[in-house]
């Protein structure tokens, strides 16, 4: 989920795996390891039943010899918009259905490993604490060797414990994966990237989940490619631009860049009002998709398989360009950009420990505004205002567009939403 420092391409021009005879088709039997076999799918495991207002993920297959994946891509990410993309076969999923290829991998190397008291796996950085919050990690992570990963991820299971474990390891540095690397089509990828506009695909995350693991709604500065290699993953996607109707962590929360709703399954309506009125992308994804998720989409993920695989490809996206000054028309995407900035800069202006009183009170000043009245934080209403005309929001809109990005997320127990929604103690 997006630290990329340091993070390598694997030899981007390495011999690729040709005709694998991989072509898409979902894994079946999944789940043996340890001699311990479980069932494919949870007993009674259904899609989830998402609501009306909701929408299909397109799916496409890349069919044809030299069919460009670049060329398939481009109209959805014009449009920014994610779609679904069949037999890439970016890597093998016949020789990944079974967990001995893996262990193979990398058995006695150690990897990240998180653990958590429920199925809900709630992203955070501490180092991003800027605003001091009052925070408990919801998991605990350890590095520990992939086999006894194994191991105590078929313990838990058949103790019937509700705790669960997910592995989510960079793979640039893995030196032990030469080899499985070079048969990846990095070919189709890079090409891609480059002729999309990305920077080269430049960080990868292997993510091994058990069963019913879940990551909460959450967005990546980035463009992902994300390669489905074992097992079923439930998906739910929302467009960047619902920004204020996800009710995100303060930008200075350990938990910047999550939605405090967590899950769209069972969201708090009470303290999220607006989430109802968000409409979400959703999708199964079967080993052998390749899901594009466009730069800031906010997703949700959950594993139906017991040990479901995938890896994501990350490419940065360029800055917006602005050398030809000011655009004459501020894009949805642009606007959602600028209300973290707007954050930011008051954030950095009056202390970042004192954003989420600041901007509490900035809502009481746009009501009061509203009454005619007066009030003391005038000179900071003033301020977000007058960067708003720069970024030209019509006047009449200025205080509408301020509300719906402060009420619900700066007066509230925020540690209460961390665990995941209906967790909280
Ligand atoms: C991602 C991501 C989580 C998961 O690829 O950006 O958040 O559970 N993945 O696969
Ligand atoms: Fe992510």
């Amino acid at each position: 989920m997006g630290s990329n420092d340091g993070h390598r391409l694997p030899e981007a021009d390495a011999q690729l795996p040709g005709a694998s005879g991989v072509d898409g088709t979902p894994a079946e039997t999944v789940g043996t390891l340890a001699g311990a076999a479980f069932p494919a799918a949870r007993a009674g495991a259904a899609s989830p039943a998402w609501p009306a207002h909701y929408r299909r993920i397109e799916r496409v297959p890349l069919v044809g010899e030299n069919a460009s994946l670049a060329e398939l891509l481009r109209p959805f990410v014009a449009a920014e918009t994610p779609v679904i993309v069949e037999r890439t076969a970016v890597m093998d999923v016949e020789r990944w259905s079974e967990m001995s290829h893996l262990r193979g991998l990398l058995g006695d190397k150690r990897v990240l490993v998180k653990r958590s008291p429920s199925c809900f796996f709630r992203y955070y950085d501490l180092k991003k604490n800027a605003g001091r919050f009052g925070f408990e990690a919801p998991l605990e992570e350890s590095s520990r060797t992939l086999a006894s990963f194994l191991e105590e991820a078929d313990g838990i299971l058949e103790r019937g414990s509700p705790e669960r474990m997910y592995l989510q390891e960079t793979l640039s540095g893995h030196e032990e994966m030469a080899d499985e690397f070079s048969r990846w089509r990095w070919e189709l990828l890079v090409q891609a990237s480059a002729s999309l506009g990305w920077g080269l695909p430049d960080s990868n995350e292997l993510f091994v989940g058990m069963r019913d693991c879940e990551t909460p709604l959450h967005f990546d500065e980035r463009e992902n490619l994300f390669f489905q290699v074992r097992g079923r993953k439930q998906i739910c996607l929302f467009p960047f631009c619902e920004y204020t109707r996800l009710y995100p962590f303060p930008t200075t929360h350990p938990c910047d860049r999550q939605s405090m709703v967590g899950n769209p399954l069972c969201p708090d309506h009470e303290a999220f009002p607006r989430f109802a009125e968000a409409v979400g992308f959703y999708e199964e994804l079967n080993a052998g998709d390749l899901l594009y998720l466009p730069y800031g989409w906010w997703h949700w993920l959950r594993n139906d398989d017991h040990l479901a695989v995938s890896v994501s490809f990350w490419s940065k996206t360029p800055d917006a360009d602005l050398k030809n000054g000011i655009p004459a028309t501020f894009t949805e995407h642009m606007l959602t950009r600028v209300r973290r900035n707007l954050e930011h800069i008051v954030a950095q202006r009056y202390g970042a420990e004192a954003l989420a009183a600041n901007m509490a009170a900035l809502g009481e000043a746009i009501r009061a505004a509203r009454e005619g009245d007066t009030h003391p934080k005038q000179d900071l209403l003033q301020m977000v205002m007058d960067l708003l005309a720069v970024v030209k929001v019509p006047a009449e809109r200025h205080h509408e567009f301020l509300l719906e990005m402060i009420d619900g997320r700066f007066d509230i127990d925020w540690q209460r939403h961390v665990p995941g929604s209906g967790l909280a103690a």
